[in-house]
């Protein structure tokens, strides 16, 4: 019912002039009391022409997509230089315009050319998308340099920015390139003079930061119904003519060297920490000057009365196209570090086992039971028969001293030199061993000069942990088949399971967690130890893939531990033979398939079918895994889910079932379910007879059915996008005062958002509360250091002086890494020994204080 015609001045109260009301728009305010700010028609038209100039929709083949909300001022521009310019305006519903996908399809189906989004938005975008967008603005936030290096090239970028209070915009940049430093804010907009001041209102030199004024017709009446607050901020403009007013904007601004604004922060976002005024946008600025941040937002907190403290949020900057190789290649050259520091100590030197400690309490795991795990493996590498065996990864050469003596050559490489001139001494010792052994110190990917075709078993045990990709891995496998005669075999040994990595962390981060399992506690400490892992873990599929896809390899088995010892090694890993085609290879066994619980129903039965029946090959599938029992209780009160049906019988040790084979005449491997990682399956042969023959069928089906992707785990240290957020508070100390050095660093996916796209400051997380079993700070400058090394390794905020080492999540190795940092900080040498001993910052800064000065580093040097 409403006159298609406009409305007339006489349908008015009275006729409209420009300084009439346009609209009244609600912002929030800092007080929590929303203010209604009136803005008149004045800046209206300014407002259009500098949009349309700007973003240059000047044609009908413009279309611009109305993104904000109509109760949002960001929302007039979109319709300005759209039928301002008579180009087309797209508008759609709420919910395609969802930041995402839904967004995505939306701009690329509407053929969008014109944009302005806020960063927030921006952010969650795939960097792919807006393909079609000619020109991108952006509005109503910070905007980052890494946006920018995205969304600028290819198109028109700009930077808008203004408060409500100047008719939505007051300043504008120009096309923006990227790769100058902190993004501006750009130049006043037409009719628009904008005055950077300091706390007496006079003006600041260029490079200082001030609070914005801005003047000009665009400026709002005031507050509705608030002539108080309206005087406050609407003040006397002294540099404009007499009567007229500036707007006090509240945000801190400084020129740039250009002539352009930089947006510095919140003027009232200044607090007060321990008396000393912050700013936490120079904060910001400084964190998002780190490569490796994209976004930075710094608040104080105050979550426990009285206690405030500077905590950054930050977002990952998405690694400049690296190339994993190069990645690869620098986590081989951390973990050779690692390695020659261990081999370098006295323990090492002394004890073989030395560094083997137990992730569940942090003690080393009992010698007996290493000795187990090494004779178990030496075992299964024997009865391989071997004569010319290549050891990758030999380490101190606890295998090669039980293997080579029944090989004609062995040939071991090792990572560390460190390792290989010490074996290579030992070597020389024995008689034995001297003249079929050749060492050389080389990464696993580097076979230059080792013979082709020549070796009847690769050995790679217990190394490929230290793998910094499943590429990496990929890469060596196919290299070592290479190097195979025909027949060989390549032992892959002590792999860790993926398919157990969630199990395995909820079980180890219950040391030292009194709440219990699935406790608050409990669910923090297995998030963060998940995070930490530092190790490449395999799906045992990825070995049935590769077989499936790699025409020289004719079948692969792999093995759990038969050992009875319960620790790490015996219930999270196991070992696979891959073997090359040719020789003389065994006929496939035609192999029965038995489900336990079904067709065989307890272990007597299984004793009694292989004595009375005496069963050709046959493959029990399913069996509860004993040893995993207690660890997957502790996963499943942490999910807060029930135990599974394949629970409810008896659960198996795997050694018992070889044991009822070997009485009975009969070899059993073990393997891992296929139903199940908490399964195994158990494949008999009868004592004579060659192998274990290949599986028909199964192996295919499951490589086929888990595609290829998804069979490694990322180790933390190797991901492009990890995110050390020490190093990050480091780079702040380097450039800040340290009462502006936030207290906390969280590494955010995202900023949350609220329905306006903006930066939802009241729903950023309380920094998780790490696990501090003590509360006690350093007292002294060098327990300061020692917490801040501890922190480092440990990738945590911050350690207490009682904290200890193991109970925080640290390893051997990391030990061996603390060791290493304490030398380099300090200047002492520290005995790993000692870390293990009383691993608290307390113990090792008494320890320090009574140290040596640290040996200087053995150094390889030319021989004379
Ligand atoms: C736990 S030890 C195992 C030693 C021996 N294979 C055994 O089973 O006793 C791991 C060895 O792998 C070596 N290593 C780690 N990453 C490697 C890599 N990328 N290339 C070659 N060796 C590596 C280490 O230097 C270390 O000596």
């Amino acid at each position: 019912s409403y006159a298609a015609s406009a409305v007339t001045d006489a349908e008015r109260l009275c006729p409209v002039s420009l300084a009439h009301p346009a609209y009244v728009i609600y912002t929030s305010g800092s007080t929590g009391r929303p203010k209604g700010v009136v803005v008149t028609h004045a800046g209206v038209a300014s407002l259009a022409f500098q949009y349309i100039r700007a973003a240059g929709t000047e044609d009908a083949h413009s279309r611009v997509l109305q993104f904000s909300s109509p109760s949002f001022d960001m929302h007039i521009p979109d319709v300005l230089m759209a039928l301002g310019a008579g180009a087309a305006l797209v508008m759609a519903d709420a919910d395609t315009l969802l930041p995402g996908p839904e967004l995505e399809r939306l701009v690329d189906g509407h053929r969008i050319t014109h944009l302005e989004l806020p960063p927030a938005v921006l952010s969650v975008l795939s960097p792919d998308a807006l393909s079609g967008v000619r020109t991108l603005m952006v509005a109503g936030e910070a905007l980052s340099e890494e946006l920018i290096r995205i969304w600028a090239p290819g198109r028109t970028m700009i930077n808008a920015y203004g408060p409500t209070e100047s008719t939505v915009c007051a300043t504008m940049t120009g096309p923006l390139a990227g790769g100058g430093g902190v993004p501006p804010i750009g130049r006043p907009n037409l009719n628009t003079r904008v005055y950077v001041l300091d706390e007496g209102l006079r003006l600041v030199p260029p490079g200082v930061a001030g609070e914005l004024y801005i003047a000009g017709p665009g400026l709002a009446r005031g507050y509705r119904g608030r002539p108080g607050t309206t005087a406050e901020r609407f003040v006397a403009n002294p540099f404009g003519p007499a009567g007229s007013r500036m707007y006090r904007s509240g945000d801190l601004v400084r020129w740039n060297g250009d002539g352009e604004l930089e947006y510095v922060g919140r003027a009232d976002h200044q607090v007060k920490v321990r008396g000393f005024r912050i700013e936490p946008g120079e904060i910001e600025t400084v964190l998002t000057g780190h490569e490796s941040v994209a976004r930075a937002v710094v608040t104080v907190r105050e979550d426990k009365p009285g206690d405030k403290r500077i905590v950054a949020y930050v977002t990952r900057a998405t690694g400049g196209g690296e190339a994993d190789e190069h990645s690869d290649a620098k986590r081989v050259a951390d973990w050779k570090a690692i390695q020659d520091q261990h081999y370098g100590s006295d323990e090492a030197a002394e004890d073989d086992f030395a560094g083997w400690v137990s992730s569940y309490d942090g003690q080393r795991i009992p010698t007996e039971q290493m000795e187990q795990w090494r004779d178990e493996t030496v075992g299964r590498i024997l009865k391989l028969n071997p004569k010319r065996v290549f050891e990758i990864g030999v380490g101190s050469g606890l295998i090669l001293k039980k293997v080579a003596p029944h090989c004609e050559s062995y040939w071991g490489a090792d990572l560390s030199a460190e390792v290989i001139a010490s074996l290579g001494q030992r070597v020389a010792e024995e008689p034995g061993l001297s003249d079929r052994v050749r060492l050389l110190d080389r990464p696993a990917d580097d076979f230059d000069g080792i013979p082709q075709g020549y070796f009847d078993v690769i050995v790679v045990n217990s190394v490929i942990q230290y793998f910094p990709s499943g590429d990496y891995l990929k890469q060596v496998l196919l290299k070592a088949v290479e190097h195979l005669a025909p027949g060989g075999t390549v032992f892959v040994g002590d792999v860790r399971n993926l398919k157990l990595l969630e199990c395995f962390h909820a079980a180890v981060s219950m040391r030292g967690i009194e709440s219990g399992a699935g406790s608050a506690e409990h669910a923090a400490a297995a998030k963060r130890s998940m995070e930490m892992e530092q190790e490449l873990l395999v799906d045992p599929d990825f070995f049935s893939a590769l077989t499936a896809g790699v025409g020289e390899l004719s079948s692969h088995r792999v093995m759990l531990k038969e050992q009875n010892a319960k620790n790490e090694l015996s219930l999270y890993r196991y070992d696979v033979e891959l073997r090359k085609a040719g020789g003389s290879e065994p006929a496939p066994h035609e192999v029965r398939m038995l489900t336990w619980g079904t067709d065989v129903l307890g272990l007597a039965e299984v004793a009694d079918h292989l004595k009375r029946g005496r069963p050709g090959a046959f493959r029990l599938t399913g069996l509860p895994n004993a040893r995993l029992e207690a660890d997957l209780r502790v996963l499943l009160t942490l999910k807060k889910e029930s135990v599974p049906d394949l629970w409810a019988g008896e659960a198996i040790d795997p050694g018992r079932i070889t044991d009822i084979a070997a009485t009975n005449g009969y070899r059993a491997s073990i393997d891992w379910s296929r139903e199940s990682p908490y399964a195994f399956d158990a494949t008999f042969v009868p004592e004579g007879f060659d192998g274990f023959g290949g599986v028909a069928g199964t192996d295919a089906e499951r490589a086929a059915g888990s595609g290829s992707a998804g069979f490694f785990n990322a180790p933390s240290a190797s991901r492009p996008d990890a995110l050390n957020t020490e190093a990050l508070i480091r780079h702040v100390q380097d450039s800040l005062p340290e009462y502006m050095v936030p207290s906390a660093v969280v590494v955010l996916d995202e900023f949350p958002l609220t329905s306006n796209g903006k930066l939802d400051r009241t729903a950023l997380p309380a920094p998780e509360a790490r696990r501090l079993t003590s509360h006690r700070s350093a007292r002294t400058p060098l327990e300061k250091t020692l917490c801040g090394l501890f922190a480092e390794v440990l990738g945590l905020d911050q350690v207490g002086i009682d904290d200890g080492f193991f109970e925080l999540g640290g390893h051997s190795l990391l030990a061996t890494r603390l060791v290493s940092m304490i030398r380099a900080a300090l200047g002492v040498e520290i005995p790993l020994a000692a870390i293990f001993d009383a691993p608290r910052v307390s113990n090792i800064a008494a320890k320090v204080n009574v140290a040596e000065k640290a040996r200087p580093a053995l150094r390889r040097m030319p021989r004379k």
